[in-house]
């Protein structure tokens, strides 16, 4: 079969890549004050013990926040908070709850009520990855909206959304093109 070249040719190689679904990634800062931002690039590490890794902007006030406390949530969100999912990328002045902001409710530390299920994080490591930071975690506890959960594993697949991001405010929701308001 012929083919291209996908590096000079697309814009973005990760059109191709396979796409993790959109997380959330939650925090407290020292004092701490809630924050949220939606992630898109996550990875299972392993699962004995579990681990996963998620990669994020020195830049941004979640990798601060993981680097003072050494903890996070990875919320996975519904199709009826995606709006909040995509807005969560504002940056909230200092001292303010971002979580609160966006209307969003905490719990049990920074586990999103409104979302699917929570996964409590701790840092194994980080390390300098280009212009993110790789952050690998153990899992420490985690849980799932009750009437979301079933034991059977491609029910449960398909009982949870799954919603990636496209570019800018568009993102496929269980395969449908969905757009947020910008
Ligand atoms: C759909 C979507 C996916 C994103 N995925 C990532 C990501 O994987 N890694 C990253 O560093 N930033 C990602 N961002 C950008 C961050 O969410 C953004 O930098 C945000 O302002 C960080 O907020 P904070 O400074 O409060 O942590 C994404 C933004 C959107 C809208």
């Amino acid at each position: 079969m012929a083919k291209i070249d996908a590096l000079t040719k697309l814009e973005k190689l990760t059109c191709i890549t396979p796409a993790s679904a959109l997380v959330l990634v939650a925090t407290k800062d020292k004092n701490g004050t809630a924050n949220i931002a939606p992630i898109a690039f996550l990875s299972m590490v392993s699962t004995r013990p579990l681990k996963l890794l998620v990669c994020i902007s020195p830049r941004a006030r979640t990798t601060k926040n993981i680097e003072d406390t050494g903890e996070f949530v990875v919320a996975i969100p519904t199709p009826a908070i995606l709006q909040k999912a995509y807005d969560a990328q504002i940056k909230a002045a200092d001292g303010e709850d971002k979580i609160a902001k966006l209307g969003l409710t905490a719990y049990d530390g920074v586990r999103i009520k409104e979302a699917a299920a929570n996964i409590v994080c701790k840092v194994d490591w980080i390390k300098e990855g280009g212009n993110h930071k790789v952050i690998c975690a153990d899992i420490v506890a985690a849980d799932i909206e009750e009437g979301l959960y079933t034991p059977d594993m491609a029910e449960l697949r398909s009982s949870l959304s799954r919603i990636f991001h496209l570019d800018g405010n568009e993102f496929l929701v269980d395969g449908d093109k969905v757009r947020a308001e910008k």
